[in-house]
């Protein structure tokens, strides 16, 4: 079977982090023939270890290619639903990177429009990908927590107060803090919990001047939620965490308790949960069954490097092996749609400071 031609526009930081890596992985589904940046530097280093060859400086060279089946956006936010919704009209199958939008109303018309024209389509929740999230999830939905009563999610980073680029300016990343990082946990907490009723939120700045540079942008968010199914949630985000260093080994956890049992998840414990029963002694950990270390269908060997840095990969097995299969990928452009819209609702509740209503 002829494999799947994929465009990258954006050739920064995550797409050598995740996209590279994850397409050299699936080296029978799909292969990386064109690249798109505005960056003649990062467009070569891509180009040189993928060995693409088609490349331009212009997105619309290659969304607009015959010879090309899907794109990878992996740009700054403030581009992604322009690339996103060309790419669409051109019959590309797309995976964005998160958040998706600048608004929730752009996100969920582009997640619209691929849905009409029948692309598969995903948003890059690389944390979804993590097998104790993917077990925690299976466990949730067998009911093992009962009546769900809270979750808690805490992400803590030390960024200091280095210079961030794009990622510290309002009119290319919307939001700081929010969008880059809680953005990931909002989604788990969907995906855990369902729909948020209502939030209030705080976003704070602490650094105003990164690295010479003017940040208009939060370091610090928080939420305090009422999901629809009853449930209460409590998530902070931060760049501030002194100390806790930057990468995938600073903090990232999440708690939820229900009337049958609590869970609680740390990213960096990828195929471990610790549980609490009724009347126990407090929480024990368990191992996940090893059916859920790896996607299912995936070709990683999860004994194979550092499994924290390539539980990654499995994201872009799931994108090619949708396409492959003619299914729906996940996450979708409408769980990023629906992540979006508790932004959006945020941003509101901070600004005005009161309860706002998340209208999806
Ligand atoms: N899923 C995750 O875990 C994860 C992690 C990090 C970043 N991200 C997301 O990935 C995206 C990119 O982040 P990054 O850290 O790689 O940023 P980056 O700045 O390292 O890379 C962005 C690249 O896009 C290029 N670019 C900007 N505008 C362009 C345009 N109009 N056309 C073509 N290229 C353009 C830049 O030159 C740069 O090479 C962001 O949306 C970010 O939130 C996701």
């Amino acid at each position: 079977m002829s494999k799947i031609r994929i465009g990258i526009v954006g050739c920064g930081g995550i797409t050598l982090q995740n996209h590279v890596p994850g397409v050299a992985m699936c080296h029978d589904l799909g292969e990386i023939t064109a690249l798109a940046d505005i960056s003649e530097p990062n467009l070569k280093k891509v180009a040189g270890l993928t060995g693409a060859t088609t490349t331009s400086t212009n997105y619309q060279d290659i969304v607009s290619r015959d010879d090309i089946d899907a794109i990878v956006i992996a740009t700054a936010t403030d581009t992604h639903m322009e690339v996103a919704r060309e790419a669409i009209n051109h019959g590309k199958h797309v995976l964005c990177e998160k958040p998706l939008a600048l608004n929730h109303a752009d996100a969920k018309a582009v997640a619209e429009l691929a849905e009409a024209k029948g692309v598969v389509h995903m948003t890059a929740f690389t944390y979804q990908f993590v097998p104790a999230m993917r077990y925690l999830m299976h466990r949730v939905q067998a009911g093992a927590i009962g009546t769900p009563y809270h979750l808690r999610s805490c992400r803590l980073q030390d960024w200091g107060s280095r210079n961030l680029g794009w990622r510290q300016v309002k009119k290319h990343a919307g939001t700081g803090e929010l969008g880059d990082m809680l953005s990931h946990r909002v989604n788990f907490a969907h995906e855990l919990y369902g729909e948020m009723k209502r939030l209030v939120a705080g976003l704070k700045q602490f650094v105003p001047d990164r690295g010479g540079a003017p940040s208009d942008l939060d370091d610090w968010s928080a939420l305090m939620v009422e999901f629809a199914n009853g449930a209460t949630g409590m998530m902070e985000s931060s760049k501030l965490a002194t100390g806790r260093n930057e990468s995938w080994r600073s903090q990232d956890y999440l708690e939820i308790n229900g009337s049958e049992g609590s869970f609680v998840f740390f990213t960096e414990r990828w195929n471990q949960l610790q549980v609490g029963k009724p009347n126990g002694t407090g929480l024990e950990p368990i191992t996940i069954p090893q059916d859920f270390w790896t996607w299912p269908g995936s070709p990683r060997d999860p004994n194979e490097g550092d499994p924290l840095v390539s539980f990654r990969y499995d994201q872009m097995f799931e994108f090619l092996d949708a396409i492959r299969n003619q299914r729906p990928a996940y996450p979708s452009l409408h769980h990023g749609a629906k992540v979006q819209c508790v932004i959006d609702a945020a941003v509101l509740s901070s600004n005005e400071k009161r309860w706002v209503d998340v209208r999806y």
